[in-house]
């Protein structure tokens, strides 16, 4: 029952929100979209787009015909049947999900059966069933987004499923949001609200169970000489485990996992289960963070006074987004014994520079590594593999590379003299 000519309306224009907005316009809906950041709003009224989403910014340029854009919840629901809820539940001090901002969005929604709210918002199981409390006659479906930060516009149009829980009596509202969705080609997944809310916790929680499993393995290979690369590769090829998500390194960060595993693990405990893998998840990841400082003094005795370059902060290639990510934990390390800290990063310097403001903020690789005793790729920007690296090796004080990412080319930095080792590989030098 989608109405072409009836516009979207997206409430939240946040990661999740603007890109919701954006790649419903691009597909040649009208959407209104709301935030309560009167700032923001008007910059994204004059084209400016903040966030760094390869192929966003674009993408809010050629459609701004069909974007509007509003602070407005009056003229949202004057011009919208269907609202998308993208606004952030970040986790609070208990590690459950913070829905003050859902509840703020559901408070303003009228109670009639003319809207529906399509929950893109991540929230624990029973929020769907608790919001159809409040507001009983608001048609309610629980629509999970799974982008990745970096490639979710191509994520967006081309999504591998769309989950879609329809509430009692929302069934027009399903159908509008299946109608949305099927252009895009990815298999419809049509469930109930609560199904649909566990789908999405706990995909997040089997992939981060999937890297803390694959970090483990790069530790045991660590000290029986196998190679966790060699050992992925073999794994990967039998088609019921599969290939992704089986890459070793210094932890998963950002603003889904953590938040995700938590409070998956923080609503079983809450309804009397302990679910003792997930609590495995979040200490092997914390740990794994740490396991650089270990590698770097045993090549460099006391890492006192001695300077260390991180390459890469963002949580991941591709972002500034630096929330979770494993640089804070590893720079504070280091300073915390007492090294001299130097970073480059080739988008997140304007966050990291208020996040980490004891460190010293380099405009390029080359120049973090100028005199350092050792340089520690901890997000693999395409960049760094493209180095020179025998030049950087005259630079550096001591020839010493720690691959958090297991992403540089062994022989070649050993070829160009260096001293390198990944996570959960033989050392080369
Ligand atoms: C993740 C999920 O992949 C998305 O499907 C989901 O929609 C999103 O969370 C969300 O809930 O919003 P994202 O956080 O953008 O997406 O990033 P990922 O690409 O999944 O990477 C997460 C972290 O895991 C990164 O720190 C990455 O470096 C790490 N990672 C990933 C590994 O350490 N090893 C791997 O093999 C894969």
């Amino acid at each position: 029952m989608n109405d072409e000519k009836q516009p979207i309306g997206v409430v939240g224009v946040g990661w999740v929100g603007l890109v919701t907005a954006t790649c419903f316009a691009e597909l040649g809906h009208r959407v209104i979209a709301l935030d309560i950041d009167e700032e923001k709003v008007a910059a994204l009224r004059r084209g400016e787009v903040t966030i760094h989403e390869p192929g966003l910014a674009e993408l809010v340029a050629s459609n701004s015909e069909r974007l509007e854009f509003t602070t407005s919840m009056e003229d949202t629901l004057a011009g919208a049947r269907l609202l998308f809820c993208c606004v952030d539940t970040p986790p609070t001090y208990s590690g459950d999900a913070d829905l003050s901002r859902v509840r703020a969005v559901v408070q303003q929604l009228p109670q009639d059966s003319q809207h529906a709210l399509v929950m893109k918002s991540t929230v624990p199981s029973g929020t769907g069933a608790a919001i159809r409390r409040d507001k009983p006659d608001l048609a309610y479906v629980s629509c999970p987004e799974f982008l990745r930060e970096g490639t979710a516009v191509d994520d967006f149009l081309h999504p591998d499923r769309v989950v879609i829980g329809a509430g009692e009596g929302s069934e027009w509202a399903a159908d509008a949001v299946e109608d949305l969705y099927r252009p895009l080609g990815g298999e419809i997944v049509r469930t109930d609200v609560a199904s649909a809310e566990m789908i999405k916790l706990a995909s997040n929680a089997f992939l981060a169970t999937k890297i803390s499993f694959i970090n483990e393995i790069a530790n045991v290979c660590e000290s029986t000489g196998a190679d966790v690369m060699e050992v992925a590769r073999g794994m990967g090829l039998d088609q019921r485990i599969g290939p992704s998500f089986l890459r070793a390194g210094v932890g998963y960060g950002g603003s889904c996992f953590p938040k995700d595993v938590s409070a998956l693990k923080q609503l079983a405990g809450n309804t009397g289960y302990h679910f003792q893998l997930l609590n495995a998840v979040i200490e092997v990841n914390e740990l794994q963070k740490r396991r650089v400082i270990a590698k770097l003094e045993r090549h460099l005795g006391s890492l006192v006074g001695k300077r260390i370059a991180l390459l890469g902060l963002a949580f991941k290639p591709d972002t500034d987004d630096m929330r979770e990510a494993t640089s804070l934990v590893l720079s504070a390390r280091l300073q915390g014994e007492g090294a001299v800290v130097t970073a480059y990063d080739p988008v997140a310097e304007g966050t990291a520079t208020t996040l980490l403001p004891t460190v010293e903020m380099a405009s390029s690789a080359a120049e973090a590594l100028d005199g350092a005793d050792a340089g520690v790729v901890v997000t693999e920007w395409q960049e760094f593999a493209e180095l020179d690296w025998p030049a950087l090796r005259e630079r550096m004080a001591t020839p010493l590379i720690v691959d958090g990412r297991n992403f540089l080319d062994a022989p070649t930095l050993r070829d160009a003299g260096f001293t390198y080792e990944g996570i959960g590989r033989p050392v080369t030098a």
